[in-house]
């Protein structure tokens, strides 16, 4: 058997991040994690697995792990990544996100690696002029976080030009989920998505959810969102990068095309765990859009992504599951 590659995943300990290696772990890749540990957390890099403990602005670091480890490719997840943050902190998000990935890339240059998948986000489109939003759709970022992602992906589009970069920049629309297998999930400082803060209230670990803004254009008045489960994020970016020798540079849209209202999220919430989920009416959180679903069918054409795990409820199960796990820990 032909050894797999061996990937440098940045920010492998967080959230998405953490759930790829696994995946990639399980294809038979190679792989090395590169976090600052800043929101990622140790216990999420499995057992003999390289974990890196640096800045992706460390090229020095950078280098020296890629040598060692003969990295052929970087899948690069490291980032901040809270909207309402990067309003107050725009510093950080142009520090981390934006300055930190120059030397990521340059230490790419510098150890000759070609491939890169990027996690970029929904955010890039800001408020939608179209729903499903598709990858031509207008790129007009409403949020300082939105705007360092689309920076990157500008970036990298000028490297592929000048040095030959294959790379994919991947849209996330609402990750969501936790991997069946269990003992991995979503543990962010402070919380601020959705479904976690559900399924929180609903063990009684915290007070009622407040449902932000009850009186948007939409059925019930509350935002609609296109939720995806992590790990049909982490076997599209497998299957990006194995695609980069035929689609060198390519942004692919990744949801499920349909949405759920809040109240549906939470309504599903109360189905899954059988326990109500308190709730409050609260203001709109600045900078929602009304409505966001994505059209993934440009990587399910191209490369035949298939998400697996799209049901609500069944997102919403493993969620269940990892929180009930976090509890016992
Ligand atoms: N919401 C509530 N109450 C809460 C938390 C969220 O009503 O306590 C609502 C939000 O207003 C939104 C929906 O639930 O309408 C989903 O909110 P999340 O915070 O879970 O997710 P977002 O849609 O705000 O953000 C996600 C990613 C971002 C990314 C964005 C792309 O987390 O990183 O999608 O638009 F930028």
């Amino acid at each position: 058997m032909v050894a797999k590659a061996t990937v440098l995943v940045t920010g492998g300990a967080g959230y998405i991040g953490s759930h790829t290696v696994r995946q990639l772990i399980r294809q038979g890749y190679g792989v090395v994690v590169c976090d600052d540990l800043s929101r990622g957390h140790r216990w999420a890099v499995p057992d003999g697995i390289p974990l890196i403990v640096a800045d992706i602005a460390d090229t020095t670091a950078l280098v020296q792990a890629m040598q060692l480890h003969g990295v052929d490719a970087v899948m690069h997840f490291a980032a901040v990544s809270q909207v309402g943050e990067s309003m107050s902190d725009p510093r950080l998000y142009y520090s981390n996100n934006v300055a930190g990935t120059v030397h990521l890339l340059n230490a790419c240059m510098e150890t000759n690696v070609r491939r890169f998948v990027y996690s970029s986000s929904a955010a890039v489109y800001g408020e939608p002029d179209k729903v499903p939003v598709d990858e031509d759709s207008t790129l007009k970022p409403t949020s300082v976080y939105g705007r360092t992602k689309l920076m990157v992906e500008k970036m990298l589009h000028d490297y592929a030009t000048a040095y030959g970069l294959q790379y994919a920049a991947l849209r996330y629309f609402n990750a969501a989920g936790a991997d069946p297998a269990g003992g991995l999930g979503e543990d962010h400082q402070p919380e601020t998505h959705l479904i976690p803060i559900a399924v929180q209230a609903a063990l009684g670990r915290r007070g009622a959810v407040q449902v932000f803004g009850t009186d948007y254009p939409t059925a019930d008045g509350t935002c609609i969102r296109d939720y995806v489960h992590v790990c049909d994020l982490a076997d599209a970016h497998i299957l990006a990068l194995e695609s980069l020798a035929s689609c060198p540079e390519a942004a692919y849209n990744l949801g499920n095309g349909s949405g759920f209202s809040v109240r549906e999220v939470l309504g599903s919430v109360e189905r899954v765990t059988g326990r109500k989920v308190p709730s409050v009416v609260a203001a709109r959180r600045p900078g929602d859009p009304a409505v966001l679903v994505a059209s993934s069918d440009r990587i399910r054409r191209t490369l035949g992504w298939k998400p697996v795990l799209a049901d609500l409820d069944v997102m919403v199960e493993t969620v269940w599951q990892w929180e009930q796990h976090k509890l016992a820990l």
